[in-house]
């Protein structure tokens, strides 16, 4: 297990959306520490806040959206900082977002610009953050497309986004996203969009540099194999909740959440499913703005039990060191 000092710890993050049908928490009381140089899974049905989760910390939540509650401590050079008291538009948070902390969306179009090409945002971030000149920016940007295995980077630097293949821009945007040597790489679907093999090259990519690099990673994943493959700790969330968070082996083995184990009998290849049939979680996700009473699982939970489930949110239980479940089973 890694024992490495704690580099962000999230507490209580509330992040809520404003519409006309009204207020939400699209992320709701949710609470995780990601340490140096670990890999931390979050995965969860579609719509759980997996990416307001991300898009939290780094503070680029909509404009609909607000950070109402919690914090979001980052540990660096000695210091701490909470990125929630932070002007979403000021210096500081700007200095944090590629240096300290980076993403990786899901959609390589996303990252980039279509008018300049590759190289010349890629060192635009590396002059952003890192005193250089632009031959040692040119020069640092080829080294790291050839570390995320970009073939010919030194032509391929003066590519447009437009004209590199799905898998080769998703490399671009990981080289782009890791020029700095972040401490934390956020990765939301990192592989979704590109077929496959690429994924699993870009995958083992990752693991590769964040081993080498030393760096944290964030997988925001539907897959539970991704995870699995790449990460040390999990967290399933379910409508907002963190509703179920492990070392990875101790998840796969010993689910707890009803929740967790309906998600792990829907992938045949892993845990406890392994030998059984695929049985999807029964019903769907409620609308957010009609959220079921006590804990919002009930209505789908093969363990409902009546008067207890449907009243009170069940507080979190750490089950064994670093076990850690929501739900009334447990109480
Ligand atoms: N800009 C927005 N305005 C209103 N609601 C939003 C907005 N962005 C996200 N949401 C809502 O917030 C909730 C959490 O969304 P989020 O994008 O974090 O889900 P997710 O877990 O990343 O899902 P997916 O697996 O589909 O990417 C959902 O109910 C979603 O509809
Ligand atoms: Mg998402």
């Amino acid at each position: 297990m890694n024992d490495n000092p704690v580099l962000l710890s999230v507490r209580n993050l509330t992040t809520q959306f404003f519409s006309q049908e009204g207020i939400f928490d699209a992320v709701d009381g949710v609470s995780f520490d990601i340490r140096r140089g670990e890999a931390l899974g979050i995965a969860g049905e579609s719509g759980c806040g997996k990416s307001v989760t991300a898009q939290s910390i780094l503070r680029i939540v909509p404009r609909n959206g607000k950070t109402v509650d919690g914090e979001i401590l980052l540990q660096e050079n000695g210091k701490t900082v909470d990125l929630v008291k932070l002007n979403e538009f000021g210096k500081e948070i700007r200095d944090i977002r590629g240096r300290a902390i980076s993403m990786v969306f899901q959609e390589p179009m996303a990252g980039f610009s279509m008018v300049y090409t590759i190289g010349n945002q890629i060192t635009e971030v590396i002059r952003l953050h890192q005193k250089c000149s632009a031959a040692e920016a040119r020069e640092r940007a080829i080294e790291i497309l050839r570390r995320v295995g970009m073939p010919k980077p030194e032509q391929t630097i003066d590519a447009y986004p437009f004209a590199l293949s799905g898998g080769m821009r998703q490399r671009a945007m990981i080289a782009m996203a890791l020029s700095c040597h972040p401490m934390l790489l956020i990765a939301d679907e990192p592989t979704t969009a590109v077929d496959v093999t690429i994924q699993a090259q870009i995958l083992s990519l990752m693991k590769a540099l964040q081993k080498e690099m030393g760096m944290a990673l964030m997988v925001i994943t539907h897959d539970l194999a991704v995870i699995s493959e790449l990460c040390d700790r999990v967290m399933i969330m379910y409508l907002g909740k963190d509703v179920e968070s492990a070392p990875a082996g101790e998840l796969f083995r010993n689910p707890k959440h009803p929740y967790t184990i309906g998600l792990l009998h829907s992938v045949p290849e892993l845990g406890e499913g392994r030998n059984q049939e695929i049985v999807p979680i029964s019903g769907s996700v409620p609308s957010p703005y009609r959220r079921p009473s006590g804990c919002t699982f009930h209505p789908r939970c093969p363990e409902f039990m009546p008067g207890v489930c449907d009243v009170a949110y069940p507080p979190q239980v750490e089950i064994s060191a670093g076990h850690k479940v929501r739900c009334h089973l447990y109480v």
